[in-house]
């Protein structure tokens, strides 16, 4: 296998391996389900609607603090692994730009490692118009590298390993949280509640290493059993340091 055959990102990836994807994913830290509730988002009978659930790593946590929950999903394997393992959520198989949705209908919109393969000059409009006119729209994203954190020996073969990657065409929507925090309010039906920063730590094993980054979009097979094989050569287990900045957004 070409080692420098990366994968062109593509959102229909994680449907390829459902129960890959949610045996690879680390669940989201404590600390951020502890500022959502500070937030007073986590409230029992509230309405949230989960946009990009995959396997339900937001949905989960959400129907346990008690919220009722519509879990959007395109992927129909993901959806269908969402609707077996969480039964009690109501999902819908469709892109957050085509889905049906009640106008007013939701006190939450929650978009988990997801806002990035969305069309947000459609996906705004349409979560401003299904939220209730208090509502409040969480969007966050994990970074699965924290650029803060001491340059480890396993990040620095994954940064040779990227670096190997020949040139590819991402469609994804890139940038930081501040640009992310623009774009999410620039069109004034949004504004920014508050922006906070989660950061926190995960050992891999060498089967951890492979499971997580074969979730990731951008990862070739090749790629993924060189960083497998990182995490043996560096002992076995690798000590990860990732960050998810959280953008709490108002509608106005
Ligand atoms: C990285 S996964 C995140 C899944 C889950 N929310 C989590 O936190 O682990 C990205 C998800 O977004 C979904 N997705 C991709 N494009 C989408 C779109 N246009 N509308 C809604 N979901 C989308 C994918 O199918 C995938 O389930």
């Amino acid at each position: 296998m070409d080692p420098s055959a990366a994968r062109v990102p593509h959102p229909g990836h994680f449907d390829a391996d459902p129960s890959g994807y949610e045996a690879g994913r680390p669940p989201y830290p404590d600390a951020l389900w502890a500022r959502l509730r500070a937030l007073g988002v986590l409230r029992p009978g509230l309405h949230a609607l989960d946009l990009g659930a995959g396997t339900g790593q937001a949905t989960g946590p959400l129907l346990t603090a008690g919220l009722s929950v519509t879990a959007v999903e395109p992927g129909e394997r993901l959806a269908r692994r969402l609707a077996e393992r969480f039964p009690a959520a109501r999902v819908l198989v469709a892109r957050a730009e085509d889905v049906e949705l009640s106008r007013a209908g939701y006190d939450v919109a929650v978009a988990a490692t997801s806002i990035h393969w969305m069309d947000l000059d459609v996906v705004l409009a349409r979560v401003r118009e299904a939220l209730t006119s208090d509502g409040r729209f969480l969007v966050w994203r994990t970074e699965f590298g924290d650029p803060t954190a001491s340059l480890t020996p396993f990040r620095e073969r994954v940064g040779e390993i990227v670096a190997r990657r020949a040139p590819v065409v991402d469609v994804r929507r890139r940038g930081g949280t501040a640009e992310l925090a623009r774009a999410l309010t620039a069109g004034g039906l949004f504004a920014v509640e508050e922006i906070d920063v989660t950061r926190w730590s995960v050992d891999l094993d060498e089967a951890g290493v492979r499971a997580l980054f074969a979730t990731f979009s951008d990862w070739s097979e090749a790629e993924v059993a060189a960083a497998g094989a990182a995490a043996r050569d560096l002992g076995g287990t690798v000590r990860e340091h990732y960050v998810t900045p959280l953008i709490a957004l108002r509608a106005i």
